[in-house]
């Protein structure tokens, strides 16, 4: 069973044609980073006209490089949340035209749980029940999934997203855009990862974590010292504070529930230092994505569309953007 999937929920074109949930026939992603690195941060409204100018292009790269023809899909998976709600609109119109136009069932995709689908697109499929760590621009969640489908949420974020919290601190550093990868680059150039011994938020007897405290923290310790200031010390020492409570309560966690396996997913998963210490930590075999399928792509969306579409959860032609939908 083929399906198309088509993401547009934040700055990020992309479409994607995938085979049994699992193998990926083409993946096509139009970053639009360079046009929102002289702003430091998405323009939504300028997310949204660079959506509406690369979708249709995007899907038929997509639909070329997989070499199938509309005959050949079997249904269209979209995001259709959260995100930002003008970007969002442009993916799914999009989708539900085509739907209309060839008659193919459509299938609506929570953002998140796309990110959650891209550990089925390896070959190492993970089995249930298991703890996924979702750390992206807008979210730190634990979640405990027991099925396809069937999630409990046990810890959240009470202020930042671990990915704001990068974005954040690496402006304060100025050390480039996006924060994520550019702390991680800054990092590998410090000799000295517990030169600041940084806060962490533990919020005992809870897996809900919090960043606001440590992204304050590192302003203030930056605005302390005298230039040359240290920012590839300050920036491991952020890191390595990150990626300790993650880490720390994902282990916890999973530990708790007995689970089978651990997934990790969403942007901050292609952190190589959050990869690594989790797996080493963990007496739970551990799956991350592959690195360009941690960011936002659509072979996630479409793998997550096989496994809703397998259990008849199709949308009709009236399905609409939700910028705050909510997972399970
Ligand atoms: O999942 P994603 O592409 O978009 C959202 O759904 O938010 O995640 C983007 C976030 C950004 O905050 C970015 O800085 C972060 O993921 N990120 C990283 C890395 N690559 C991307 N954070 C830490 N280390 C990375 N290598
Ligand atoms: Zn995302």
């Amino acid at each position: 069973m083929k399906i198309l999937g088509i993401e547009s929920s934040c700055d990020e074109t992309a479409a994607a044609v995938v085979e049994n949930g699992v193998s990926i026939l083409s993946s096509v992603v139009a970053s639009q980073v360079d046009i929102h690195a002289r702003y430091g941060g998405i323009v939504p409204e300028v997310a949204s006209r660079q959506h509406l100018l690369s979708i249709i292009p995007i899907v038929q790269k997509a639909m070329g490089d997989a070499n199938v023809v509309w005959d050949d899909i079997d249904a269209i998976a979209v995001t259709n949340g959260p995100g930002l709600a003008g970007s969002l609109l442009v993916g799914l119109s999009m989708a539900k035209t085509l739907s209309w136009a060839h008659n193919l069932p459509l299938v609506g995709v929570n953002h998140l749980e796309g990110h959650i689908y891209a550990n089925w697109l390896t070959d190492d499929v993970p089995d249930f029940p298991l703890i996924c760590l979702i750390v992206s621009g807008g979210h730190s969640d634990l979640i405990l999934m027991r099925d396809h489908g069937d999630y409990v949420r046990l810890g959240r974020t009470r202020d930042d997203a671990a990915g704001e919290a990068f974005d954040k601190v690496a402006r304060v550093l100025g050390v480039g855009y996006p924060g994520g990868p550019a702390i991680e680059k800054a990092s590998l150039s410090s000799e000295n990862s517990a030169a600041y011994p940084l806060p962490r938020a533990w919020l005992k007897g809870t897996y809900d974590f919090s960043f606001s405290g440590l992204k304050t923290a590192v302003l203030r310790l930056f605005d302390s010292i005298d230039a040359p200031k240290p920012s590839n010390d300050i920036a491991a020492s952020f890191q390595e504070a990150v990626v300790d409570v993650l880490a720390t309560k994902t282990v916890d966690v999973a530990q708790k529930y007995k689970v089978k396996r651990v997934i990790i997913a969403g942007g901050v998963a292609a952190n190589k230092l959050l990869r690594s210490t989790v797996s080493e930590r963990c007496p739970i075999p551990v799956s991350c994505p592959p690195l360009a399928l941690c960011t936002d792509n659509a072979a996630m969306i479409a793998a997550c569309g096989y496994f809703r579409f397998k259990a008849g959860q199709i949308a009709g032609l009236t399905l609409d953007v939700q910028p705050n939908l909510k997972l399970g």
